[in-house]
């Protein structure tokens, strides 16, 4: 039993009956559970809002799935997700609401925090930002010269950048192609070199995206942006027309030297990995304009509408969280793929990787004991077909159990040439052939039947029995993006309420920052820094004999 009342997941009945259920399917071929029901590649199929979601190809029958239901209801998924929804303090170890839903509810919504409703302060900060939006984008509001506003940069780094940055990537045709975006996060001075070099300063706006504005990274790179546009307009007033601020932090914003009636404001109820529907997407919204924006947050509310009152049964974040619980628990899974049949969404997995991986990337419980069990996955892919032809060797045919999620579109955007669209159907041939072949793979007999000389049977055979979830969608628009993201972050909240940890913090990440602080005077000054063992003062001896110190 936990502190919290609870008993450990590994010990609950539901558990035991679904490691009990594990042994029994044993090895279980997905060929023989398709032809044992005809009707399993439609009825093994959910629809959320645009998304068709198939999961017949997964190794599970109606009893994994029920039983998947009954640890999350043992768990009480859906008592944690109505308590999100209400905005109770669930994320305990921070002491605060978690409400990303609440920066795209309705207007008239009521969700409170603290006694106060949140939804007039969300829509407030929408407004002003589309109101800014629509400035920039018409050219009234200018640089310090009075040169219109051509180059957007933000800076931000983690939460406050891959949010943005995906979305900007995936919305590429839904911009305005006279403006250009770029997005700056490593400390590496490279990062902000390559941004700028090319830019004019009198035309650049920077955006500086940071919920705390005490991120090193951010604002090092901040700091050394208002440099450059101050070496080239030569007036400290030029900072109040080129800088503005996504921040909770109005003192620190102050500080910096941004007046703050140009910064835009967010919430602590805001995670920074949740937050770029909220003040941190203005640069998207730059990019794609307030209308499509609020297509975009239509597209999560979606989602977060049917995570909220669906049934279990037909629950689409609940299924997807509870399938990555079967393998990672059950089959000893230890990643999960994201393959996104869309050139758009090259940043989309890097984006998913903040989400789930700092979100369930934990080994200690609400209840501050450590787990028993696996949680979160390492996750990650790249866009097909690329990764054909690097990675799905191993996927194919490596010895690990790799679950993914093959993600594409029915049309191509709609700005392709006609040649180019044409090349859609071959893409998307591809992306159909390959959840095929993993699923079913090839036997030695079919390889035989094939001609293929003896020795090489073994070498041309696929096991198959990789599963994986496809999610079709009609056309990447920016509500079903949304639509995508909102489904992600409900699964992620699914897995970790069932592992019962907290996905809201990230104290994980504070270690190597205090540490980074600790050595920096050893690289710079050589100062004697106490408590540094034996391997990194020989590092840092070697680094400064290199660097010429
Ligand atoms: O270090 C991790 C983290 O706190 C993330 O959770 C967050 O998204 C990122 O740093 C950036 O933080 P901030 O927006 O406060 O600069």
């Amino acid at each position: 039993m936990n502190a919290d009342g609870r008993t450990r997941l590994n010990q609950t009945p539901e558990w035991t009956a679904l490691a009990k259920h594990r042994e029994e399917l044993g090895d279980v071929r997905l060929r023989e559970l398709f032809a044992a029901d005809a009707d399993r590649g439609t009825a093994y199929t959910l629809r959320v809002g645009d998304l068709y979601v198939d999961y017949s190809k997964h190794l599970v029958t109606d009893d994994t799935l029920r039983l998947l239901r009954e640890l999350a209801s043992a768990t009480d998924v859906f008592g944690l997700r109505d308590a999100m929804f209400r905005g109770e303090k669930i994320n305990t170890t921070e002491n605060r609401a978690v409400l990303h839903t609440a920066l795209r509810a309705p207007r008239d919504a009521v969700i409170e925090v603290d006694g106060e409703n949140v939804v007039p302060g969300v829509h407030a900060v929408l407004d002003k930002m589309a109101d800014f939006a629509n400035r920039v984008r018409s050219g009234e509001w200018t640089g310090h010269t009075g040169k219109r506003i051509r180059n957007v940069v933000n800076v931000g780094i983690g939460g406050s950048d891959l949010g943005p940055a995906m979305a900007y990537e995936v919305l590429r045709a839904f911009t305005d192609r006279s403006l250009t975006l770029r997005f700056v996060s490593n400390v590496d001075g490279a990062d902000l070199h390559e941004a700028i070099r090319d830019l004019d300063p009198a035309e650049t706006l920077f955006i500086i995206a940071s919920k705390t504005f005490t991120t090193i990274e951010t604002v090092t790179n901040a700091t050394s942006a208002r440099s450059w546009l101050l070496a080239a307009l030569g007036d400290e007033a030029a900072v109040a027309r080129h800088f503005v601020a996504l921040s909770t932090n109005a003192e620190k914003v102050a500080e910096f030297g941004i007046d703050t009636a140009n910064m835009f404001e967010f919430w602590d109820w805001v995670g920074g990995r949740y937050s770029y529907d909220s003040a941190i997407g203005l640069s998207l919204m730059i990019a794609i304009g307030p209308d499509r924006f609020r297509e975009m947050l239509d597209g999560f509310r979606i989602v977060d509408e049917h995570f909220r009152t669906a049934p279990a049964e037909s629950n689409v974040p609940l299924l997807l969280g509870l399938l990555g619980i079967w393998y990672g628990n059950f089959h000893d899974a230890q990643s999960h793929a994201v393959l996104p049949y869309s050139h758009y969404l090259s940043k989309f997995t890097a984006y998913l990787q903040q989400l789930d991986m700092e979100s369930n990337g934990k080994y200690v419980g609400r209840d501050g004991r450590e787990v028993e069990w696996q949680t979160g996955p390492v996750v990650w892919g790249t866009p097909g077909t690329n990764g054909q032809h690097a990675y799905y060797q191993l996927i194919h045919q490596g010895t690990k159990l790799i679950p993914a999620d093959f993600i594409g579109f029915a049309r191509p955007v709609a700005e392709l040439s006609d040649e180019l669209k044409a090349q859609h159907d071959l893409l998307m041939a591809n992306f159909f052939a390959q959840t095929q072949a993993l699923a079913f793979g090839k036997t030695p007999e079919e390889v035989r039947a094939e001609g293929v000389p003896e020795e090489l049977v073994p070498h041309k055979t696929f096991r198959g029995n990789h599963p994986t979830t496809t999610i079709l969608a009609p056309e990447l628009t920016p509500s079903v993006l949304g639509q995508l993201v909102a489904l992600y972050e409900h699964k992620v909240f699914v897995q970790g309420a069932v592992w019962n940890i907290d996905s809201f913090d990230q104290w994980g990440v504070e270690l190597g920052k205090v540490l980074a602080k600790r050595v920096e005077p050893a690289l710079t000054e050589g100062a004697e820094v106490e408590g540094l063992d034996a391997s990194t003062k020989a590092l840092v001896a070697t680094y400064r004999e290199l660097r010429g110190r």
